[in-house]
């Protein structure tokens, strides 16, 4: 069976976009591939973060994982801490990493320049060699993300070909340049829909975790009221009916396809329906769609936080079976580099 692998860093809320882009996809993947799904808690301490909340955020991380239907008799799930072999891979990938490669990540670029050079770990301009290793350790074929993930997967793209290019010897040359001995090189998984969720305050921003206000983005687990209140206040317009894909109208185009990928209902439907609404009904609309969404994930949610029993048993098992996958690609990678093993 393919692979599929993908992470969420557990760092403040967990929000529709995180949801819409990935977790969504990884539920419908499943059933046709192999799954690994972890908490990449090791990427979640590039900038300043709080140690009392690092923990809690981990298990919260997981158990949204499980009740947005993520099913572990068919995915491992597991803490990426957990798994020594990401840190070490990384090492050894580093070593094969150009930095002009690392300059040239949007990512890095952007929060850099916010916090300044001083203020900016070396980690946050590896973070995404860190990602390779997540990636390349399990020998994945698809990688499911949201558009802001695609530069990174690129790069672990031509990381993967360059060391198997590198150390892959003969054996590699022997294969003419397709797959390799060492790693896989994966793919992105993008969809076509929702890989892009925008602000509820500016279209023209994407929903993140790290924006100020809480206003701008629909937390999972947020309750019906904040949804409601937040649907209200959200920005609109003052054009006539709803439509997508008018680029003088970036909020509409975005709550028109959060509803449609909610309410699992086409694009062409959708504009139908909305075509001659105002936001005042589209509002309704959208906030009930949301909150029958969301409802049963909270539920399930509340079941799965307070059983820590059962969480951790999930989190052990995902951890040994994904141990033993990325250890043997581990110690591929060492023979192939030279090293004297023991
Ligand atoms: P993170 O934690 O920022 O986001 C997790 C996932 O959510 C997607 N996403 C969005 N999708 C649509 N619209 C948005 N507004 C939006 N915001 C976030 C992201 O694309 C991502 O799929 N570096 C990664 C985590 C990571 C990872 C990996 C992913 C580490 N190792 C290996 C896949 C494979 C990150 O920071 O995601």
């Amino acid at each position: 069976r393919k692979r599929i692998v993908s992470g969420v860093q557990p760092t403040g809320a967990i929000h529709l976009g995180n949801y819409l882009g990935a977790i969504k996809n990884w539920i419908a993947l499943q059933n046709s591939y192999d799954t690994l799904f972890f908490i990449v808690d090791l990427h979640a301490i590039t900038l300043p973060y709080d140690t009392q909340q690092l923990s809690k955020a981990s298990r919260n991380t997981a158990a949204i994982y499980l009740a947005c239907g993520v099913d572990t008799s068919k995915a491992s799930v597991f803490v990426q801490s957990h798994v020594r072999a990401h840190v070490e891979l990384m090492w050894l990938l580093s070593c094969s990493t150009p930095i002009g490669w690392l300059n040239r990540m949007i990512q890095f670029k952007e929060k850099s320049r916010k916090a300044g050079d001083e203020n900016v770990g070396v980690a946050l301009l590896t973070y995404p060699v860190l990602m390779a290793s997540d990636i390349l350790l399990y020998q994945s074929d698809f990688v499911p993300v949201g558009e802001d993930q695609k530069q990174h997967l690129e790069l672990t793209r031509e990381l993967a070909e360059r060391v198997n290019y590198l150390y892959g010897g003969r054996k590699w040359k022997k294969l003419g340049g397709r797959g390799g001995p060492i790693f896989k090189v994966p793919e992105p998984l993008i969809p076509p829909a929702g890989a892009r969720v925008m602000s509820l305050t500016d279209g023209l921003s994407k929903m993140s975790k790290s924006a100020p206000s809480d206003q701008s983005r629909i937390n999972l687990l947020d309750p019906k009221d904040v949804i409601a209140n937040k649907i209200k206040r959200c920005k609109t317009d003052s054009f006539p009916g709803l439509e997508f894909d008018n680029p003088e109208r970036p909020e509409c185009n975005n709550l028109l396809s959060i509803y449609q990928i909610i309410s699992s209902k086409t694009k062409e439907e959708v504009a139908q329906e909305c075509q001659d609404m105002n936001w005042g009904t589209f509002k309704n609309l959208i906030t009930d769609a949301l909150v029958d969404h969301l409802h049963p994930i909270q539920v399930r949610y509340e079941e799965i936080i307070s059983d820590p029993a059962y969480l951790d048993g999930v989190l052990a098992e995902g951890a040994t079976k994904a141990a033993a996958i990325a250890d043997a690609t581990l110690e591929n990678v060492y023979q192939a580099m030279g090293f004297l093993r023991r």
